[in-house]
């Protein structure tokens, strides 16, 4: 008996013995994760992406800070925010991995071009974990184009204790690769250029993407054409993971499309938020997978809050720790109530501050290992 119960217990525990780098979706239990830093951010300085990314408003900071640090007052209000992240997450018993610390104020040249960098604070924006394999997006900011050596201490770390580790090519970024008629047009025809007619900044004669465009549903990955993802990257994802996967595109309504984890946010097995601003044009998918969209709660932040990289729309950008708890903005009262309604247990953090950088708990984090496995949920005979 004693021997049976030891046997089984081993058993047990070398089946709960996962790989180092090993995530399938958005909604398993989180057990290590990379949280970005924003010591050392810079503005970015004004390039054609930057120009379709920030509202006009903000034209005259970035001509102002352009190339130096952020104001000093502004980053030590985010990284206070960041360290008490940290600490709730390690509290909930996960394992929190940081960048190293960067000046992107540093100018770089290429044969293509002259920028210097940006930050080393949206994890999701660069890296994505599929399975056992961690990836490295090539990123379509010419600010942005060294940004994967403040992560390349873990991206090695993790290739060392097993992961498979992938470095997707990267455009050059010269002037050529970017429409930059369309990103000096005036923002509202800009924006019925991209509704309409799917025009972006990029262009496509090479692979470009930004992590952040892929949302993981195990075998069924979506991704968005995007200001930074573009369809032969799309093409490049699908051949690099092989016939396991499914790479779906999907669009959205959006005038201004630049990561998709502001528009669908997948909580768990069977719902998703999905931003009403923004539907989702491909939505029957989703339905026919047997999916609840649930439109999301509007954002709470004030008109005036200073947002120099997204919309406020950053409220549904929660972080699920499993499929139950989910972190989400201590102000964004409206989201919580609405995740509570739905049976889900909420963890309110202080991010306002964060959010000014552009993004919220996802774009900050990356997901290495969650306790989960390959598996499909409900979109095996989709065709998109
Ligand atoms: N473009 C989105 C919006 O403005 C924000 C997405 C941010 N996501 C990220 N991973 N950085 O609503």
């Amino acid at each position: 008996m004693i021997r049976q119960l030891l046997k089984s217990n081993i058993t047990e525990n070398s089946i709960n013995q996962l790989p180092v780098v090993n995530s399938h979706n958005e909604w398993d239990t989180l057990q290590e994760v990379i949280v970005g830093r924003i010591e050392g951010a810079a503005v970015p300085p004004i390039e054609p992406t930057l120009l379709a990314n920030t509202s006009p408003s903000n034209l005259e900071f970035f001509h102002k800070h352009g190339g130096k640090p952020f104001p000093q007052e502004l980053v030590d209000a985010a990284a206070k925010e960041l360290e008490e992240f940290c600490r709730i997450l390690t509290a909930e018993g996960i394992t929190v991995r940081r960048p190293e610390v960067f000046d992107f104020s540093q100018t770089y040249q290429t044969p293509d071009f002259t920028s210097s960098g940006f930050y080393a604070a949206m994890p999701r924006d660069i890296l994505i974990v599929i399975g056992n394999e961690i990836i490295e997006a090539p990123m379509a900011w010419k600010s942005r184009f060294f940004e994967y050596r403040a992560y390349r201490s873990l991206t090695v770390e993790y290739l060392q204790r097993g992961a498979k580790w992938t470095v997707a090519p990267k455009s050059n970024m010269s002037n050529e690769f970017y429409d930059i008629e369309y990103a000096n047009k005036p923002v509202e025809e800009r924006f019925a250029l991209t509704k309409k007619n799917n025009c972006f900044v990029t262009r496509n004669q090479e692979p470009s993407f930004d992590a952040a465009d892929i949302v993981r549903f195990g075998k069924d990955l979506f991704v968005q054409r995007s200001h930074a993802t573009n369809d032969l990257a799309i093409t490049w994802l699908q051949r690099n993971l092989g016939d396991s996967y499914r790479v779906h595109k999907i669009q959205f309504q959006d005038a201004n499309p630049l990561h998709i984890d502001a528009s669908l946010v997948p909580l768990k097995p069977g719902i998703a938020l999905v931003n009403p601003s923004r539907p989702c044009i491909q939505e029957e998918i989703f339905r026919k997978a047997g999916w609840d969209l649930i439109n999301a709660a509007s954002p709470t932040l004030p008109k005036n809050w200073p947002m120099y990289m997204c919309s406020s729309w950053i409220s549904m950008n929660i972080l699920s720790l499993d499929q139950e708890r989910i972190v989400v903005e201590s102000q964004e009262e409206p989201t919580q109530k609405l995740l509570q309604d739905l049976g889900f247990k909420v963890i309110p953090i202080d991010f306002r501050h964060v959010y000014t950088f552009g993004g919220s708990f996802h774009c900050v984090t990356c997901d290495v290992r969650r306790d989960s496995k390959l598996e499909e949920y409900g979109f095996s005979d989709i065709d998109t």
